[in-house]
């Protein structure tokens, strides 16, 4: 399993449902990122049936999903070993859209989590409150929650990445204050790990014109991109991190 604690700061693109093979093709030719070294990683999350056409030494390959069962009757699953068998090393679980449109409960999360662990994937767990939590106040409590709910006991904190992405941020050109990512995030960290060790990325509308000043906090660990990361001219300038 790759070592997290290797990597100083990672960039994930979550294509969400978007793309094509020719798409793919494209992308890979555009895009100018070099893995030189562990240090500044990029993960590359597209659809399933794309994955395997972005083979490549610039980047790791992710999935957005996968199913909690191994295997069975259960049409239309994915499972984690079928993941890792065409190379993933990664594994979005839990993103919002996720949780709202497919209605995934904190418990499937948990066991989706221990499938990709057991399969050697890094699950990307995505946390997040909403406007109204947000509005309430109520950020720091939900977060707890969700990690308490969905996160298997005894975790190896260096075989996870949370993706801290506030609801209310994704897609809609709406990012919480320097300062506020920084609280939160030391939040995550400091009051609900109890450690530095954690990775911690952010996401929501992170952009060219943004992403600098939230890649540099210490705090911020990477970044999960998703508009931005289709956009080739778009998302080159973001992985000049
Ligand atoms: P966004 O999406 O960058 O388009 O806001 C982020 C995400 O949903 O992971």
């Amino acid at each position: 399993m790759l070592e997290l604690e290797k990597i100083s700061k990672i960039i994930i693109a979550n294509w969400k449902l978007h793309g094509s093979i020719e798409f793919a093709k494209e992308y890979l030719e555009k895009l100018t990122f070099v893995r030189s070294d562990n240090e500044k990683s990029l993960v590359v999350c597209a659809p399933s049936t794309l994955i395997q056409n972005l083979k490549t030494d610039k980047f790791y390959l992710g999935a957005q999903d996968c199913s909690n069962y191994s295997s069975g009757a259960y049409t239309g699953e994915i499972s984690s070993e079928l993941l890792k068998e065409i190379g993933c090393s990664f594994c979005i679980v839990g993103h919002s859209e996720r949780r709202n449109i497919f209605k995934e409960d904190h418990k499937l999360i948990l066991e989706k989590i221990k499938k990709l662990i057991n399969s050697k994937i890094i699950p990307i767990f995505c946390i997040g409150e909403n406007l109204q939590q947000m509005k309430e106040n109520l950020t720091n409590d939900v977060l707890k929650n969700q990690i308490h709910k969905s996160l298997p006991k005894n975790l190896d904190l260096s075989k996870v990445i949370i993706a801290y992405e506030p609801v209310w941020s994704i897609g809609t050109g709406l990012i919480p204050s320097v300062e506020q990512i920084e609280k939160t995030h030391n939040f995550i960290k400091q009051n609900i790990f109890n450690s530095s060790k954690i990775k911690v990325v952010y996401g929501g509308s992170v952009k060219a014109s943004n992403y600098k000043k939230i890649i540099d906090l210490d705090s911020v660990d990477g970044l999960l991109v998703g508009g931005a990361s289709i956009n080739s001219d778009e998302f080159n300038k973001i992985v000049e991190f």
